[in-house]
C-alpha cells in the first residue's frame, strides 16, 4: 500500500515531490523536473502561491491574454482573460473591435443583493416558532454588531432576516432566509460569519426560553452557509445597431440578423443547444473572473441555476429584430468581489484589477457581462456564418504545431500556406510531414 500515507501535508514541499515521483513516476528525474521547472525563481513569490493551498508541489500556469477595444458606456477598457482555449481571446477582441465600431456595449447593475440561509429543525407549534423568530431577530441583528460595523459604515450589511417554512418540502425543516449588501467584497466570509452567529444565536435563544422548555420541543441547526444563487445580483449588458450595419463581405445585415435572431431563439427553446450556447458565455466570464482573482465555480453554479430559473435549461442571451434595430442582450447573476480574497495578494489579479482602472465590484459586474456578451456573439457570428471549425482551428493551429516540435521555420511555412487552406489536424500533419521529406 505504498500509495496510502498518513501526514502527507506535513511533509516539506521537496519530501512531497519525492513521495509522489518514487510511489508514481519510477523515481523518474523527468517527473520532478517538470514540477520543478514550473518554480518561480523568486522565492518569495513562490512561496506566496505555495500559502495559498494546502500540499502545493508547484504551479499550475494558464495563458493571460488581453482584449483590447471593449467600450462599455463610453469608457474603453482593455479586458484581462486567463483561459487554455486558443480561440477565445482572439473571438472576444474581434467582437470587441466589431461594437467598438457600432455605438459599443451598454450595460446596468440590476441588484447587488446577495443570500444566506441558516437551515434548520424544529419538531413544534409553528405559531410558536414564529413568535419566538419575532422577539429574537432584534438580538440576532444586535449580536453580529462587531462583525458588521465597517460594512454598515460604507453602507452595506444586512438587509433583511426572515423565518421560512420549508416543512412541506423536507419535515420539520425551516431557515432564517438572510439578503446582505456586500459592496465590493464578494462577500462570502462576511456572510458566513454573520449567518454562523445567527445560528448560535437563534439556537441558544430558543434554549433559554421558557415556552419551549415547558413543550419539550428541540430545534437543532443542520448547517449555515451563502447561496451561491444570486437571481438579485444581477447585471444586465446589451449591443444594438441597426441592421443595415451589420453587412459584411459576405452577407447582408439583414439575413445575417434573422439568421442570428434563430440561433439565439433555438438556444431559448433547445436545452441541448442552450448549454453549449451558454458555455461559450462562460469562456468569456470565467476567463475574466479568473485573471480577476474571482471564484469561477460560484459563478458558474450561480449563472446555470439561473439559466434554469423557470424549470427549463434555457439560452442566457436573447435577440431581436425591431423597427430596422438588431438588439442583442443578456441579464445574468455575478457575485463579484474587487476588495478581499486574492484581489490584492495575486500580483497578476493586482496587474488585472489596475488595467481594468481598479473598479468597483459593480463596475468589475458590468465587465465580465460584457465579455460574455461579446464572447456569444462572436460564436453565434461564426456559427451562423463560416462556421466554427474555420476560426477555432486557425488558432488551434500553433499547438498541433507545438505538439509536433515544429521549428520556426516550419512554423512560419504552415501558418502561411494555411492562410489560404483549411486547417484540420490531418493537413497540418501531411504537411508537415511534406517539408520533412
Ligand atoms: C466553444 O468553446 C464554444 C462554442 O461551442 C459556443 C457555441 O457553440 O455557441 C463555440
Amino acid at each position: 500500500m505504498t500509495k496510502a500515507i498518513s501526514g502527507f501535508s506535513k511533509l516539506s514541499k521537496t519530501e512531497k515531490i519525492t513521495w509522489l515521483t518514487t510511489n508514481f513516476f519510477n523515481n523518474s528525474e523527468a517527473a520532478t523536473q517538470t514540477l520543478t521547472s514550473y518554480w518561480n525563481t523568486d522565492a518569495k513569490l513562490q512561496q506566496l502561491h505555495d500559502e495559498f493551498i494546502e500540499n502545493t508541489i508547484t504551479n499550475y500556469y494558464l495563458p493571460l491574454g488581453v482584449a483590447p477595444n471593449f467600450t462599455i458606456n463610453d469608457t474603453i477598457y482593455t479586458i484581462p482573460m486567463a483561459i487554455e482555449e486558443s480561440s477565445v481571446v482572439a473571438a472576444a477582441s474581434k467582437a470587441g473591435k466589431f461594437w467598438q465600431e457600432r455605438g459599443g456595449f451598454k450595460t446596468t447593475v440590476l441588484g447587488t443583493t446577495k443570500v444566506g440561509q441558516v437551515h434548520f429543525t424544529y419538531d413544534g407549534d409553528k405559531e410558536d416558532l414564529q413568535q419566538y423568530f419575532d422577539k429574537i431577530t432584534p438580538k440576532l441583528y444586535e449580536d453580529v454588531e462587531e462583525i458588521t460595523v465597517n460594512m454598515k459604515k460604507r453602507g452595506g450589511g444586512i438587509k433583511n432576516i426572515a423565518l421560512r417554512d420549508k416543512t412541506a418540502a423536507v419535515d420539520d425543516y425551516y431557515q432564517l432566509h438572510c439578503t446582505f449588501e456586500t459592496l465590493d467584497a464578494m462577500g462570502a466570509n462576511f456572510i458566513n460569519s454573520c449567518l454562523e452567529q445567527f445560528a448560535t444565536t437563534f439556537k441558544e435563544g430558543f434554549e433559554a426560553d421558557a415556552r419551549f422548555r415547558e413543550s419539550g420541543n428541540t430545534l437543532d441547526i443542520i448547517m449555515s452557509i451563502l447561496s451561491n444563487y444570486v437571481p438579485d445580483c444581477l447585471v444586465r449588458a446589451e449591443v444594438s445597431c441597426p441592421i443595415d450595419q451589420l453587412t459584411e463581405k459576405n452577407i447582408d445585415g439583414e439575413t445575417f440578423a434573422k439568421k442570428f435572431v434563430q440561433a439565439v431563439t433555438i438556444a431559448e427553446e433547445e436545452p441541448y443547444r442552450a448549454v453549449t450556447h451558454n458555455k461559450g458565455i462562460m469562456n468569456g466570464i470565467d476567463a475574466v473572473i479568473l485573471a480577476t482573482g474571482n471564484d469561477f465555480r460560484a459563478v458558474e453554479a450561480g449563472v446555470h441555476a439561473y439559466a434554469a430559473r423557470d424549470g427549463q435549461y434555457r439560452s442566457l442571451t436573447h435577440a431581436s429584430i425591431k423597427d430596422g434595430i438588431f438588439t442583442f442582450w443578456m441579464e445574468i447573476p455575478l457575485a463579484l468581489g474587487t476588495v478581499g480574497g486574492l484581489t490584492k495578494l495575486h500580483p497578476l489579479v493586482k496587474w488585472s484589477m489596475e488595467l481594468l482602472g481598479n473598479p468597483s465590484a459593480k463596475e468589475l459586474m458590468q465587465i465580465v457581462a460584457v465579455a460574455g456578451l461579446a464572447q456569444n456573439f462572436a460564436a453565434l457570428k461564426s456559427l451562423t456564418t463560416t462556421g466554427i471549425q474555420q476560426g477555432h482551428m486557425k488558432m488551434h493551429l500553433m499547438n498541433i504545431l507545438n505538439q509536433m516540435n515544429a521549428t520556426p521555420d516550419e512554423k512560419q511555412q504552415t501558418v502561411n500556406h494555411f492562410k489560404s487552406n483549411t486547417v484540420t489536424h490531418s493537413a497540418v500533419v501531411t504537411f508537415i510531414d511534406g517539408l520533412r521529406s
